[in-house]
């Protein structure tokens, strides 16, 4: 029998208990990996993941999480930035403290939890660190400026990380998703007038005319996370149904 892909590998995903995180997370493991999740409320987390509780917009939360972490881990060779949260409406419609919110998590907790991680990965063989983009950060959607304004500062400081961290070793890259389908999916089409009818939006929005999985997510994180991208850096890869390059004719009747 060949040997599991990511082997001897140590990662830690943030957001790892819903969605595209917990589906991260155990494809990792299921490679191989000894994972762990970073998330409020790791408490329902199937075996063999290890949670840690630790909330993002808190610094010295992370600080401990990630340091207990590698502890119990014996090191970190992979951090996946997965966590963030949404918000809608456009540039006049979210106040200061909202902004201030949704960057806390989105931005500053990549970057809580990339600084605590760093000197860990800088002992690793095999560092790579991934982070959910979006989208968002690539096209413009309606109705959401502060989210996209967030995931813009993710695609860019992708680019930064990894040429900040490239002669240490640290791969750095990115990937983006269309919509998928996920519980924060569910949590915005339950709050839509006409759930079905937003559902059907979003789907005819996607070139392929369905949302993305959250497999299909974890399957492109766990690629960039891996050793057989040790070329790949600063990469933002789109997991978006075609969604950002393509411009498909509708269907001939
Ligand atoms: N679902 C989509 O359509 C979609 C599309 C593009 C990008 N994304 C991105 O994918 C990532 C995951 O989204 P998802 O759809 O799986 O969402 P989700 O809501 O299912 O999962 C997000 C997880 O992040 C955790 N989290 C939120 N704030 C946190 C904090 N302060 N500290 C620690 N953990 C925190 C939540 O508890 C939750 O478990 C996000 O960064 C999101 O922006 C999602």
């Amino acid at each position: 029998m060949s040997t599991p892909e990511l082997q001897g590998l140590r990662a830690l995903v943030t957001g790892g208990a819903s969605g595209i995180g917990a589906a991260t997370a155990r494809l990792l493991a299921a490679r191989g990996a000894q994972v762990a999740v970073l998330d409020l409320d790791t408490t329902s987390l199937p075996a063999p993941l290890r949670g840690v509780n630790a909330d993002l917009t808190d610094d010295a939360s992370v600080r401990d999480a990630v340091a207990d972490t590698a502890q119990q881990l014996g090191g970190l060779d992979i951090l996946v930035n997965n966590a963030g949260i949404g918000a809608q409406g456009t540039v006049e419609d979210n106040d200061d403290a909202e902004w201030h919110r949704v960057f806390d998590v989105n931005v500053l907790g990549l970057v809580r939890a990339s600084r605590a991680a760093l000197p860990h990965l800088r002992r690793s063989a095999h560092a790579a660190i991934v982070n959910t983009c979006s989208i968002a950060a690539t096209a413009g959607l309606p109705q959401r400026a502060l989210y996209s304004a967030s995931k813009g500062a993710v695609l860019s400081l992708t680019l930064a990380m990894a040429a900040d961290h490239l002669r240490e070793g640290i791969r750095v890259n990115c990937v983006n998703p269309g919509t998928a389908d996920t519980p924060w999916i569910d949590r915005l089409l339950n709050a839509a007038e006409d759930p079905a009818a937003e559902r059907a939006a979003l789907e005819a929005r996607q070139p392929t005319g369905r949302l993305v999985r959250a497999d299909e997510v974890a399957a492109a994180i766990a690629y960039l996370a891996s050793p057989a991208a040790a070329s790949v850096t600063g990469a933002s890869l789109a997991v978006d149904g075609g969604m950002q390059g393509l411009r498909p004719r509708p269907e001939q009747g």
